[in-house]
């Protein structure tokens, strides 16, 4: 027997013109790219752009790499409801703890709850009475109940990518009862972590009164039971692990090898994000500095970061605090021929940013809130086994609780990850190979294939 069609349906699908800036898309879509290349079936989800008027409700269908997408355009005011208001400025925020920085908006919220609606209407003519559907993150947790409305039958995954956020912060959320209960029309809700599963279950268990089975994840409310488990995402290992070999990668690798010369090169790769913890991170690299002055010749610090959702106020801000961070440590530590922060704004393909990896003595992974964090495992990926380099990693991070062996750091601390970067240079090569067996095995076998795979069985026998 064949697999049923897989119908995956995401707010941002990784359409070809947009591809190779992988450092830019984030990794749900290229998660899905890869569970997707492997099985027949479709990838609903928005173009990103904005529709012309008159242009609505068409759905552009291409296939390419062996993955079919049908993505629909939407109009300036979805857009900055919908995906700039409520999903980026009301839900992002807040289910990465920042409860300063959402905006809760009656307007955005039913902007929301309109193009929900909308996705259901044009996503369901799609589905086929035998297709398994698979909804991604935090843009469409009403689409289940949507779809359902429209008498769609199948069965019903969702996957949350980002964190789960504690229930007393969950519940400053104007309709917070609406959306969980939105999420309970699933079949399977899927976490990242134990951890964002456990705040779930304190939610239902304690908000709605549902009725919790922790051994078989089963969540029973008003007649209807979901499946909510974690299922921790993660690489394409047999894809990524492979591009060492192209010459793209080995370019990179010795681009920034022979720009930095004898300076130990540390990387970043983020999203242009406040959740990833960058303007902390250089903080922490200035407390380096200022304690150890004598190294500051020993290290190059790279920083990859694509700009992300820049409509939104909040990113406007965080990259101004960044561009000044990185101008007054630049300022104070350069010298004629050496600048202690390569501070870049754009994206790079997979294979260069491969090389980097490789090339790059330490991995600089602190956010202070991430669902998982694919960087990392990608940092641990393009490792050299014979002389890996050193992962610091926030254990804020989903990945921090599969990577134990990394360097733990508390992200908001200076003194934390000044001492981490000590840590780093003067690891003995014999621990750094110990840390580095002690992770590959997670981040080549937990793969996303396996990920995929997982999910589904659980959604196939939900
Ligand atoms: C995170 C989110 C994804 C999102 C990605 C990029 O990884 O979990 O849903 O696609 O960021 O952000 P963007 O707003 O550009 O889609």
């Amino acid at each position: 027997t064949s697999d049923p069609r897989l119908v995956v349906i995401s707010n941002r699908v990784a359409v070809p013109k947009a591809r190779g800036a992988a450092g830019a898309q984030g990794g749900l879509a290229g998660a899905l790219h890869a569970a997707l290349k492997s099985r027949e079936g479709l990838w609903f989800g928005w173009s990103g752009e904005e529709s012309e008027s008159g242009r609505t409700g068409h759905i552009d269908t291409q296939t390419n790499d062996g993955v079919t997408t049908a993505t629909i355009d939407l109009s300036q005011r979805d857009i900055d409801e919908y995906y700039n208001g409520y999903a980026n400025a009301t839900l992002w925020p807040l289910f990465h703890d920042r409860l300063d920085l959402a905006e809760y908006e009656r307007e955005t919220a039913k902007g929301y709850e309109r193009v929900n609606e909308r996705f259901a209407e044009l996503s369901a003519p799609l589905i086929g009475p035998d297709d398994v559907v698979w909804v991604h993150d935090y843009h469409l947790i009403p689409l289940g109940e949507r779809l359902r409305a429209r008498g769609v039958q199948n069965r019903i995954g969702f996957f949350l990518h980002i964190p789960w956020p504690p229930t007393r912060l969950f519940v400053s959320l104007p309709y917070h009862e609406r959306l969980v209960r939105t999420l309970l029309n699933y079949d399977v809700v899927g976490f990242q972590t134990k951890e964002w599963l456990d705040s779930f279950l304190h939610y239902c268990e304690h908000e709605l009164g549902a009725e919790i089975d922790r051994n078989s994840g089963k969540v029973s409310f008003e007649g209807r039971t979901t499946i909510a488990r974690a299922y921790p995402i993660g690489i394409d290992w047999d894809h990524f692990s492979r591009l060492g070999e192209t010459g793209e990668a080995r370019q990179a690798q010795q681009r920034l090898m022979s720009s930095t010369r004898r300076r130990a090169a540390m990387i970043g790769v983020d999203r242009l994000d406040y959740s990833k913890g960058i303007p902390e991170r250089i903080d922490g690299i200035g407390r380096f500095f200022d304690r150890n002055p004598e190294r500051v010749s020993d290290l190059v610090f790279v920083q990859i970061a694509p700009p992300s959702r820049e409509d939104v106020e909040s990113y406007q801000k965080i990259r101004a605090e960044l561009e000044q961070k990185c101008g007054q440590i630049n300022g104070a530590r350069s010298e004629v021929d050496m600048v202690p922060i390569r501070y870049v704004n754009r994206g790079y393909s997979h294979a260069e940013l491969f090389g980097f990896f490789r090339a790059a003595k330490i991995g600089l992974v602190t956010p202070l809130r991430d669902g998982m964090n694919l960087v990392a495992k990608e940092y641990v990926a393009a490792q050299d086994p014979e002389d890996p380099g050193v992962l610091v990693l926030s254990r804020f991070a989903g990945a921090a609780a599969q990577l134990k062996d990394a360097v733990l750091v508390n992200p908001h601390s200076p003194d934390d990850i000044a001492h981490a970067i000590r840590m780093a240079l003067d690891m003995p090569l014999e621990e750094r190979k110990r840390r580095y067996q002690a992770m590959i095995g997670t981040v080549r076998d937990d793969n996303v294939q396996e990920w995929t795979a997982n999910f589904l069985r659980d959604l196939g026998t939900a």
